[in-house]
């Protein structure tokens, strides 16, 4: 099984990021609920999807047919300011367009372990099977070190094989993440990184330019198994890309 397309797009800033990963995910959604009458979703935290949900909120789709899920979540309570879930409600979700019922929180107040193994089960649930979960979209962003979701380089949650969710001791952080994994990262039927910034070019260019024999960083292992793959990067992340 291989990446049946990976896609590289670039627009010139974070705004124009965000404008073109809108009409992305719409389209998804409307595709995805055409084939199979839900559109899941896993969103991304950190600053650069902000926009993305903001424009999201100021859209017209079926989302009663949206089922949204969180990439990653920091162990804090949900109104924390380091909260992706916080971020997302403020930015989107506090609009009210998805059912509540249907937005599926990592309730990082458990604390890590607990909150991986109560959403391992929420996965299970919601999905409705024990095979790994397929999101229709998985929306990623990129640290400068490569790191992406809560994987970061070093850290015990990337070779993890079984759990569809890890928890894992981030050390350059020194801080317990919640984070799905690579299994179930490469299960998705569409992952869409969303990378802008002068400080992302080394990184990017390494996940975009490693060797196929050589060590990856952890973004540059997310490669859907039979989906898409697609790179939406802005000019300042793009620098040192070959061809840039
Ligand atoms: C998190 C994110 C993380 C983020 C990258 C990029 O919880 O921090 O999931 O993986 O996507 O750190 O963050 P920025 O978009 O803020 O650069």
């Amino acid at each position: 099984m291989t990446t049946q397309r990976t896609e590289l797009v670039q627009r010139k800033d974070a705004a124009a990021i965000a404008a073109h990963a809108r009409e992305l995910v719409l389209e998804r959604a409307r595709v995805s609920i055409a084939e199979r009458g839900a559109f899941r979703i896993a969103l991304a935290g950190g600053s650069t999807p902000r926009a993305l949900y903001a424009l999201l909120a100021q859209s017209q789709a079926e989302f009663a047919r949206w089922h949204v899920y969180f990439g990653d979540e920091r162990a804090v309570p949900p109104e924390h300011a380091d909260s992706n879930y916080r971020m997302a409600r403020e930015a989107w979700l506090g609009a009210g367009q998805v059912p509540p019922a249907q937005v599926h929180r990592m309730q990082g107040e458990l604390g890590a372990g607990s909150a991986a193994a109560q959403y391992e089960r929420e996965l299970v649930s919601s999905f409705g099977s024990r095979e790994v979960p397929r999101f229709d979209l998985v929306l990623l962003g990129m640290g400068a070190d490569g790191h992406t979701a809560s994987l970061f380089p070093g850290t015990t949650a990337l070779s993890e094989a079984r759990l569809f969710v890890a928890s894992t001791w981030v050390e350059k952080l020194s801080t317990n993440r919640i984070t799905l994994t690579l299994r179930t990262l490469n299960a998705a039927r569409h992952a869409l990184f969303l990378v802008a910034g002068a400080d992302k070019a080394p990184a990017l260019r390494e996940v975009l330019h490693a060797r196929a024999d050589g060590p990856r960083l952890p973004a540059a292992l997310v490669r859907p198994w039979e989906g898409e793959l697609t790179w939406l990067v802005d000019s300042a992340a793009a620098s040192g890309l070959s061809g840039s």
